[in-house]
């Protein structure tokens, strides 16, 4: 895991998180409330959940925001890419970003992290932001932190 970089504002959340997910090792419950955490405790956000891979399509997943696209192709978008490449996509302008799949109009930036088990890309963290350039480089690890926790503590 990385270094806990206590300079994010919301560190010192991360135990909540861990509290949250201790009560079940079902991924559906557990994409729920870490959907639901994290779209309650950072500023800003306009959507905060999962896509889950499923033969080569990123599938929607438990989220908070309006509606979002059903279905991405691996390699698509943000998300896509961020599956396909199994590299966290920080993106500070949606609108410059060749392929972004645009669900919501409000959004403006986004991050995405890809949660990978036994070697395979299993989903997507995804959060958009209607603010440029929302998400720095203490957002990522704080959210690759996030990602971490949720997957080791549910069964993938
Ligand atoms: N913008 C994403 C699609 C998912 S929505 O943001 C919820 C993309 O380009 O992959």
């Amino acid at each position: 895991m990385t270094a806990l970089n206590k300079t994010h504002p919301c560190a010192d959340l991360l135990p909540q998180l861990r509290a949250l997910l201790a009560v079940t090792r079902d991924p559906v419950a557990n994409m729920a409330n870490t959907a639901a955490w994290l779209y309650h405790s950072l500023p800003q956000l306009n959507w905060a959940g999962f896509y889950l891979l499923k033969n080569d399509t990123l599938v929607l997943g438990p989220f908070q925001g309006k509606p979002a696209c059903v279905l991405i192709p691996l390699g698509k978008g943000v998300c896509g890419t961020a599956a396909a490449t199994r590299q966290t996509q920080r993106v500070p302008n949606v609108h410059a970003f060749a392929g972004h799949i645009a669900c919501d109009s409000a959004s403006n930036s986004e991050i995405v992290i890809p949660i990978v088990h036994q070697g395979k890309t299993w989903g997507v963290l995804d959060l958009d932001s209607p603010v440029l350039n929302r998400f720095d480089e203490t957002d990522r690890q704080f959210l690759e932190q996030a990602a971490e926790i949720f997957a080791a503590q549910s069964d993938l």
